[in-house]
């Protein structure tokens, strides 16, 4: 979708919103898939309320975009604006054991920039792409921890009263992949209370995990992580493997010869051709076990 309306666009200037006219989500998303649009780069996060009526009366459709890291976006030209946060300077700021990150903050320099001032309990989060508020909305997590666990006050903008709010930690439900945010609150800021630690001692945790995730996931290629969450007590990267399924492909969209929750762009791969083999893979495992995966990957549209 491309903006057009000169008064919108003198408006989208006054609130210090940059527009990249017709951005690629190609070079937006770790999968390397999706169309074109407007992209909106939102550099006052107190601009977002009015940004937000200003497109709703202007009938613009939008979406918010993150780190893109696990999203699959489909091709050509796309039916609506994407709103992103502009990365803030500095991105992290230190109160004792508290970390107030912003949401844009790149997830694995958040990690070291803790690590470094003697913080840790992110050590597996080290290698996770994406930013931290992409994080906090799916509570994402690895070798036993969740990001969940240290939050402690979130900033996000509810698009729902049109206001930005605080939420304290203990009333913010964060389950396996999944909390209680509102589908389309915004992260703005969070509070992480973490646990001191020596930084030669975080920085072992960080190495193990870092090591565990090259030699069990294909981090060379472009993926949006695992495609799939398990189903409980369940592994579905095991089940898609023991159904001899790596290296399935459709087009260049292709399960990961290392891990089989990984599907891989190898080339050019369109949205429908990942589409397609998220959808065969989810029925040979309903044939084969007869459990119905649900989708980890977010897909625009749904
Ligand atoms: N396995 C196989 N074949 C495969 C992949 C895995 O047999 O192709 C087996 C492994 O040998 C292991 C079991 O399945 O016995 C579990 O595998 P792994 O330890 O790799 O963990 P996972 O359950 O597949 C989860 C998260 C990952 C996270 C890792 C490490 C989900 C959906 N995935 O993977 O998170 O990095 O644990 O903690 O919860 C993500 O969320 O995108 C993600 C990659």
């Amino acid at each position: 979708m491309r903006l057009i309306n000169p008064q919108l666009l003198a408006a989208l200037r006054d609130l210090d919103v940059e527009r990249i006219a017709g951005a690629s989500l190609i070079e937006r998303t770790s999968l390397g898939i999706g169309g074109s649009t407007d992209l909106l780069l939102i550099r006052r996060h107190t601009a977002l309320p009015a940004l937000v009526t200003l497109l709703r009366e202007a009938g613009v459709a939008f979406r918010f975009l993150g780190g893109g890291s696990n999203l699959l976006v489909s091709d050509g030209e796309l039916p609506w604006v994407v709103l992103q946060l502009a990365r803030q300077d500095p991105e992290v700021l230190l109160e004792g054991n508290i970390a107030v990150v912003d949401a844009a903050a790149d997830l694995g320099r958040t990690v070291t920039f803790c690590a470094k001032h003697d913080l840790g309990g992110l050590e597996g989060l080290i290698g996770v792409p994406g930013t931290v508020g992409g994080a906090l909305r799916m509570n994402a997590g690895a070798y036993g921890m969740q990001i969940g666990t240290y939050a402690r006050e979130v900033e996000l903008y509810r698009a729902a009263a049109g206001e930005i709010v605080t939420l304290k930690g203990d009333d913010i439900r964060f389950e396996y992949r999944h909390t209680s945010f509102a589908p389309d609150d915004i992260m703005l800021a969070v509070k992480l209370e973490l646990p001191s630690k020596p930084y030669r001692e975080i920085l072992q945790g960080i190495r193990i995990c870092n090591e565990k995730r090259r030699s069990s996931q294909p981090l060379n290629q472009k993926s949006a992580g695992c495609i799939f969450k398990n189903p409980p007590g369940a592994s579905a990267g095991r089940m898609i493997d023991e159904l001899g399924l790596k290296n399935v492909h459709v087009g260049d969209a292709c399960v990961s010869e290392r891990h089989a929750n990984f599907f891989v762009n190898a080339g050019h791969a369109t949205s429908d051709d990942m589409r397609s083999l998220i959808a065969q893979v989810r029925e040979s495992v309903r044939r084969g076990f007869g459990v119905e995966l649900e989708n980890e990957v977010i897909l625009w549209p749904a």
